[in-house]
C-alpha cells in the first residue's frame, strides 16, 4: 500500500521511469469492462480491451515502445525488454536504487555445456522471477526477448554464444527447460518468454552481405530438420508466448514477411494459435524489409513493408536507431485490413493479459520484489551453472586439479596470465544487466589463498611482449593463461572471418610453454582452433570456459583446484582454422557436398576438439542395455501412445538402461550422451545424431549407477527431402558418449511411418 502511494504522488515531479504501470482495475476507466473479470476467458478479455480502443490507438499501439492509451488507464508499454542470462540493460529496463544489481548467469553456450537441464529450468525460474521483480517496481516489463535458440550453425557468427550451440536436438531440449522456468507452471505466466530469431538466423555481417539483406537459402529437408526445430519446440510444445521474427529473408522472402514461414509453419502447422500468442519483429527488421538503403528492398515502401508484416503475422514491429519508426497509420487501410489490425492488438493484449496485467495487486506473482533478487539460491545456482559447464579439453599426465595448498604464503605461487584473468565484466557477455558480485580468477584465486603472480596480456594483437609474463612464470609453480576472445571480438552485427588462435596470443603461450613449468591454457569465448595448443608439449591442460556469468572466476579456480570435478561437454564443434575456408558463410546447407565439408557433427568429423567432447578427474565406463529388447515394431511402438500424445514424433521409446561405473579414484558428475547411428532412410546418412542424454550427479569413486536414458521417436527419426520426419525400419546403433565407451544396436521392424508431415510451400 505505501508503495502505492509513494509512486503516485512521485509520478508528478519524478522523471519518466521505463517500466510497467498495471492498469488500475479497481478504479480506473476499464474498471467494468470484461478485461477486469479474472473469471472471463483470456480471449474474451483482450477482445474487450481491443474492443474499447479506436482506430487512432490500435494503429499507434502497432509497436514496441507503444504509447497506451491514457482515456483507457492503459500506460505506455515498451515490448523491447532482454534477460538471456539475467536481466540486461536495454530500453525497456531501468536500473537504480534496491534494483542495482540482478543475477548474471553463463551465456547459453555454457549452460548449455551442461547437459542438465533441471538446471536449466531453475536459471529459468531465477531469471524470471527477478525480471517480474524489476516489472513490479516499475522497472522493466512483462515480457522478456530471450531464449536465443537458433542452431550456432557457423563458427564465425557473432551472437552464438548467446545460443545453446550447435545441434537442433540440444536447443528443443535447453529451450524446454529454459521457457517453463521462464513462464512458470501456472496459467499465469511469472514473464512471457519470446523464442528468437525465427528463423535460420545465424549471420551479422559477411562482405556486402548482412543480416538485413541476408536471403538465406535453405532445403526443406534442413528447413525442418535443423532450423525449425527449437522454434517447433517454443511454439507447438511449449507454447511459449511470443516468438520474434528475424532480419533475414528465407528462400527469397524476409522472415517477418514470410506468411511460409510465419503463419502456415508456425501458427497452423504448429497450433500455435490456442492463446493466440503474439509475434514481435527484431528491431528494424520491417524496416529494412521495405525499400530502405541496406535491406532487402523486398516492397517498394516503407508501409507495404508494415502491411505485407502485419498480414503475415507480425503483430508489433520493433525499431531502433539503425532505421525510422514504423507509422501503421501511413499502411492502413491501404495496405491491410481492419481485421489484421485487431488480430493483432487482440494477440498483444491477450499475452498480457497471461502475465496479469489486469489481474490488481493481490494476483500471481506481482509479490514479487527487491527481496526476491540475488537471493543466496540465485547466487548459488550461478555458480552450479559455470561449475557444470566447464569443460576439460585436455589433462597430460592428470596435471590437474592443481595442488594449490601448497603454493600460498611464501611459497611460489601461481601466475596467472591473459586480459582474462582479471576482468570479471568479461565473464558475462554481451546482452548482460550488473552483477551483485565482481569475480574474476585472480580474485578467486587470492581468496583460496593462493599466491597469484598475475600479468595482463593481449586479446587480438599480431604480436606482444612477453616478457614480464614469462618473468611471472619462472618465479611460479604454475602458469595459468586466460585467453580466447571477447564479446567485442565476437559480437552482435560483427562476425568474424577467421578462428585462428590471435596471434599476440599465440606468441605469449609459445614464450610461456618453453619457461618449463606446466601451462594450463583457460580458453574464453566460443570458436578457435586449438591445434597450435595441442602441439605444445608444456600445454597440459585445457579448459573451455565460454562466458561463465558473475561467478565466473571462483568456478573456473574451483575446477583448477579440484574442489569440482569437471563434467562439462562441448556444444559445438571446435574446427580447425582452415575450415572457414571451406564453408562459405553464406552456405545454409548442412550435409557435405563436393568440397564443401558440411556442419556440425552431424556431417562433420573433422574437429579439433568433437561436439560431446569432455574429459573428468577420474575414468567412467558404461554397460549399454542390459535386458533392453533389441528388436521392435514400429506400429506397435507407436500404437501403445495411441491418444496419451497429441503429435506422433513426441512418442516415448523404450527407455535404454545403461550402467555407469566410475572407475577412478575421485566423485565426479558425469553426463551420459547417446547418439544415434544407422544406415537408414535418405542419404546421404549423418555420422550421429544426439538422440538423448542425462547429467548423473556426484558418481562416487568405485560407485556403479543405473539409469535409464530415455527418449521419444523423434531422436529415432530421420528427415527426408520434403522435410518430412519419418521413422524407418533398420538397424540402428545407440552409442554412449564421445569418444565412444559403449553401444547397444536393435532394430526397428515394420513399415516406415510419418511422424510429422511437413507443409510445402505454396
Ligand atoms: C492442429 O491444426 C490442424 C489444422 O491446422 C488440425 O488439423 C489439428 O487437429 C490441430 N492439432 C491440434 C493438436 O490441435
Ligand atoms: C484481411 O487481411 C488478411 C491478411 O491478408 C486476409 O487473410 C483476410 O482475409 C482479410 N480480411 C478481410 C475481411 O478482408
Ligand atoms: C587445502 O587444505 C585444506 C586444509 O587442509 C583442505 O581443507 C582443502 O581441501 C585443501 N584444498 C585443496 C585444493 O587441496
Ligand atoms: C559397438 O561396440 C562394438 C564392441 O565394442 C564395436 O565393435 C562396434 O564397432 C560398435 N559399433 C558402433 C556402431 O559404434
Amino acid at each position: 500500500m505505501i508503495s502505492s502511494i509513494l509512486v503516485g504522488t512521485l509520478a508528478l515531479v519524478a522523471p519518466a521511469r521505463a517500466g510497467v504501470k498495471y492498469p488500475d482495475c479497481a478504479n480506473g476507466p476499464l474498471k467494468s469492462n470484461v478485461v477486469c473479470n479474472t473469471a472471463a476467458s483470456p480471449e474474451a478479455r483482450a477482445s474487450a480491451v481491443v474492443a474499447a480502443m479506436n482506430n487512432n490507438e490500435k494503429l499507434a499501439n502497432l509497436i514496441n515502445n507503444a504509447p497506451g492509451v491514457s482515456r483507457l488507464g492503459l500506460s505506455a508499454y515498451q515490448w523491447w525488454n532482454e534477460a538471456l542470462h539475467g536481466v540486461a540493460h536495454n530500453r525497456g529496463n531501468t536500473w537504480g536504487g534496491q534494483f542495482s544489481a540482478a543475477t548474471q548467469f553463463p551465456q547459453a553456450i555454457t549452460t548449455s555445456a551442461t547437459f542438465n537441464d533441471d538446471l536449466i529450468e531453475r536459471m529459468g525460474v531465477i531469471i524470471s522471477t527477478e525480471a517480474r521483480a524489476f516489472a513490479n517496481a516499475g522497472r522493466s516489463h512483462l515480457d522478456f526477448w530471450t531464449p536465443n535458440v537458433n542452431p550456432f550453425r557457423d563458427p564465425r557468427w557473432g551472437r552464438g554464444h548467446e545460443t545453446p550451440g550447435e545441434d537442433a536436438f540440444r536447443n528443443k531440449k535447453w529451450a524446454e527447460a529454459f521457457i517453463r522456468g521462464m513462464q512458470g507452471p501456472g496459467p499465469t505466466h511469472r514473464v512471457l518468454a519470446t523464442c528468437k530469431h525465427y528463423v535460420a538466423y545465424d549471420l551479422e555481417h559477411s562482405g556486402s552481405t548482412t543480416r538485413f539483406n541476408f536471403d538465406a537459402k535453405v532445403s526443406m529437408q534442413d528447413l525442418s530438420e535443423y532450423y525449425m526445430p527449437p522454434f517447433q519446440q517454443c511454439a507447438r510444445d511449449s507454447k511459449v508466448a511470443s516468438i520474434m521474427c528475424s532480419y533475414n529473408a528465407v528462400n527469397g522472402v524476409p522472415a517477418c514477411l514470410n506468411s511460409y514461414i510465419m503463419d502456415t509453419v508456425l501458427r497452423k502447422h504448429w497450433n500455435w494459435t490456442d492463446q493466440n500468442q503474439f509475434v514481435v519483429s527484431d528491431c528494424d527488421a520491417v524496416y529494412y524489409a521495405g525499400n530502405a538503403n541496406g535491406g532487402h528492398r523486398y516492397k517498394s515502401s516503407y508501409a507495404a513493408a508494415i502491411g505485407a508484416s502485419l498480414a503475415a503475422g507480425c503483430d508489433n514491429m520493433c525499431w531502433a536507431t539503425g532505421g525510422t519508426q514504423p507509422n501503421p497509420s501511413s499502411a492502413f487501410p491501404s495496405q491491410f485490413n481492419q481485421s489484421t489490425l485487431d488480430t493483432a492488438l487482440v494477440r498483444q493484449f491477450q499475452g498480457l493479459v497471461r502475465a496479469g496485467y489486469f489481474d490488481g495487486p493481490q494476483s500471481a506473482y506481482r509479490n514479487l520484489g527487491a527481496s526476491d533478487l540475488n537471493t543466496n539460491v540465485a547466487r548459488e545456482t550461478a555458480l552450479r551453472a559455470a561449475e557444470e559447464g566447464i569443460v576439460l579439453l585436455k589433462n597430460d599426465g592428470g596435471v590437474l586439479p592443481l595442488a594449490l595448498n601448497g603454493t600460498g604464503g611464501t611459497q611460489p605461487g601461481v601466475a596467472m596470465i591473459g586480459f582474462w584473468a582479471n576482468a570479471a565484466d568479461k565473464m558475462l557477455g554481451g546482452y548482460s544487466g550488473t552483477p551483485p558480485i565482481k569475480n574474476d580468477p585472480v580474485t578467486a584465486a587470492r581468496a583460496m589463498g593462493v599466491t597469484v603472480n598475475y600479468v595482463n596480456g593481449p586479446l587480438a594483437q599480431s604480436s606482444a611482449d612477453a616478457n614480464a609474463a614469462v618473468s611471472a612464470a619462472q618465479k611460479s609453480s604454475y602458469v595459468i593463461f586466460f585467453g580466447g576472445i571477447d564479446n567485442t571480438v565476437e559480437k552482435e552485427s560483427g562476425d568474424r572471418t577467421g578462428i585462428a588462435w590471435p596471434a599476440g596470443q599465440l606468441s605469449v603461450i609459445q614464450r610461456l610453454a618453453q619457461v618449463g613449468k606446466p601451462v594450463i591454457v583457460v580458453r574464453m569465448g566460443t570458436h578457435l582452433d586449438d591445434t597450435p595448443l595441442l602441439a605444445m608439449p608444456n600445454v597440459k591442460a585445457i579448459l573451455w570456459a565460454g562466458y561463465p556469468g558473475q561467478s565466473g572466476g571462483e568456478a573456473v579456480m574451483n575446477i583448477i583446484a579440484g574442489k569440482t570435478a569437471p563434467a562439462g561437454r562441448l556444444p559445438i564443434t571446435v574446427y580447425p582454422a582452415a575450415y572457414t575456408s571451406q564453408a562459405p558463410y553464406t552456405n545454409m546447407a548442412l550435409r557435405p557436398s563436393g568440397s564443401y565439408p558440411g556442419r556440425t557433427y552431424r556431417w562433420y568429423d573433422k574437429g579439433v576438439f568433437q561436439f560431446g567432447q569432455g574429459l573428468h578427474y577420474t575414468d567412467f565406463a558404461v554397460a549399454v542395455g542390459k535386458g533392453w529388447a533389441r528388436e521392435y515394431d514400429i506400429a506397435e511402438a507407436l500404437k501403445a501412445c495411441q491418444g496419451k500424445v497429441t503429435y506422433l514424433d513426441q512418442c516415448p521409446f523404450p527407455a535404454v538402461p545403461v550402467t555407469v561405473v566410475n572407475m577412478g579414484q575421485r566423485e565426479s558428475d558425469y553426463v551420459a550422451l547417446g547418439f544415434l547411428k544407422g544406415e537408414f532412410g535418405p542419404k546421404p546418412w549423418p555420422l550421429r545424431t544426439l538422440a538423448t542424454y542425462k547429467r548423473l550427479a556426484g558418481v562416487k569413486a568405485g560407485e556403479a549407477r543405473n539409469v535409464e536414458l530415455e527418449w521419444k521417436v523423434e531422436s529415432l527419426s530421420r528427415v527426408n527431402e520434403r522435410g518430412d520426419r519419418v521413422l524407418y525400419p533398420g538397424e540402428y546403433t545407440l552409442v554412449i558418449d564421445q569418444p565412444e565407451l559403449g553401444n547397444v544396436t536393435f532394430s526397428l521392424k515394420g513399415e516406415e511411418v510419418v511422424l510429422d508431415r511437413w507443409p510445402q510451400p505454396s
